[in-house]
């Protein structure tokens, strides 16, 4: 039997800057795990990485003990080269929504495992939730069973997958103590490892919508997991996107899923299909389906314009339980009573729009988590931003409020205003990929 390691030894190791051993690390994640740490010495070891940092093969270790603090799933009876997409959390990201049934109809298996919102970044499950009967907790059997006869299912992560990752991230949560790599690298990666799948495609966000605000950050973000993703086996690749303005044209949960249809309509924001497009081209090529990125790109246009990616969607709401006449009647989806317009102060061009300054107001309507215990308002939420770049003139538009009732809006308005900036001069809009770890 290993002799015990003592939590504060640990602590006071990684707070003096020393390299923990795997056995040090394997302590700490069983202790969290069988609740033998309390979470004041979690939340110490936890600030202790924050401020010190880990090496690449602690990083490692730690991700690789983290998936086996549960179960490991199998999805080897399920034929093809099962391939993921995962993203490090932006503001209006939907690119989930529209990317698992387009690659999947373009042949490649999509065994999707998401997350739900917190903080300034929305949540996939939450999304897929807006859709009236959507159930994401399918036992896994049933998850397989449907990845193998239809090719795409999107559900949450099962309290049985990395449940060492749901205490540890909870206390981050509490502790300002999300933004680390090396924290972020193996709480994202043990999941997806142990998920089942053969290929993982990253989109690591950079800017102010996202954990980590610039390229240098989300590059070494990009390398460590794409570094341990390899070592398991499991070919990974990374592209490095702006979140410097929200991703598309809405915020919230209802209005992210009304996007999404229409994206797969083929009436996607540019910007949106275009993150859409590149990580799918990624899943192609890693999935086997397509020989070089051109031939990956046409397969996913084809598959937009001939309805396929859409006839995918409609077979993934109806395997899942949801209503799919959502899909040609948006009435049918949760509705916020309360709309407002947010109106242009002035005539010129939008120079800004401050990602950060539409997701804190979406919070407060009720779209997203404060806290992880928090439920979400599906119907709140945010339509038709205008984007970086477009000329616009006193008493337009700027984009639409979706309230559950009139309390705190005048300040919610406010706020929704203050997001946008209005100059004289055009300014090209942030330049939306950046580029490709492998
Ligand atoms: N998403 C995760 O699953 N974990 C993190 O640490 C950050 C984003």
């Amino acid at each position: 039997m290993q002799p015990r390691v003592f939590p504060q030894t640990i602590i006071a190791r990684k707070r003096d800057g020393h390299v923990l051993t795997p056995d040090e690390i394997a302590a700490f994640v069983h202790g969290v795990v069988r609740d033998e740490w309390t979470d004041y010495q979690t939340a110490a070891l936890l600030m202790a990485i924050f401020l010190r940092g880990m090496t690449a093969e602690e990083t490692s270790c730690l991700t690789v003990t983290m998936m086996h603090s549960g179960v490991v799933a199998d999805l080897a009876g399920v034929p093809g080269v099962k391939v993921d997409k995962h993203s490090t959390g932006g503001v209006g990201d939907k690119v989930s929504l529209v990317l698992a049934p387009l690659v999947a109809a373009c042949g490649a298996p999509v065994p999707m495992m998401s997350g739900r919102g917190l903080g300034h970044s929305g949540g996939t499950l939450d999304k897929l939730e807006s859709i009236p009967g959507f159930r994401v907790d399918l036992p896994f059997d049933v998850y397989a069973a449907q990845l193998g006869r239809i090719g795409v299912a999107m559900i949450g992560q099962t309290a049985e997958l990395v449940p060492a990752d749901r205490k540890l991230y909870a206390l981050r949560d509490a502790t300002a103590t999300v933004e680390s790599i090396p924290l972020i690298c193996a709480s994202i990666m043990s999941k997806k490892l142990a998920e089942g799948i053969d290929a993982l495609v990253l989109d690591v966000k950079f800017g102010r919508g996202a954990f980590m605000k610039d390229t240098a950050r989300a590059r070494e973000l990009a390398a460590a997991m794409v570094g341990i993703g390899r070592a398991m086996g499991k070919p990974t690749r990374a592209l490095l996107t702006s979140m410097d303005q929200p991703l598309g044209c809405a915020v919230g949960n209802t209005v992210e899923v009304v996007e999404s249809i229409e994206a797969l309509k083929g009436r996607g924001p540019a910007d949106l299909m275009e993150v859409t497009y590149a990580l799918g081209v990624h899943m192609l090529l890693l999935a086997r389906i397509a020989s070089h990125p051109a031939d990956a790109r046409r397969r996913l246009e084809t598959a937009v314009a001939s309805g396929a990616a859409l006839a995918k969607f409609r077979e993934l709401v109806a395997a899942q339980g949801g209503d799919v006449g959502v899909i040609d009647d948006y009435s049918r989806f949760p509705q916020a009573p309360v709309v407002r317009e947010v109106i242009a102060p002035a005539t010129g061009y939008i120079v800004d729009v401050d990602p950060l300054g539409i997701a804190q107001p979406a919070l407060l309507l009720g779209a997203g988590r404060i806290n992880v215990a928090a439920t979400v308002d599906h119907a709140v939420g945010i339509t038709g931003l205008m984007k970086i770049g477009a000329p616009v003139r006193a008493g337009d538009r700027l984009c639409t409020v979706h309230a559950r009732d009139d309390s705190d809006l005048p300040g919610i308005l406010q706020q929704v205003s203050a997001a946008f900036k209005i100059g004289p001069a055009r300014v090209a809009p942030p330049r939306l990929i950046d580029e490709l770890v492998e």
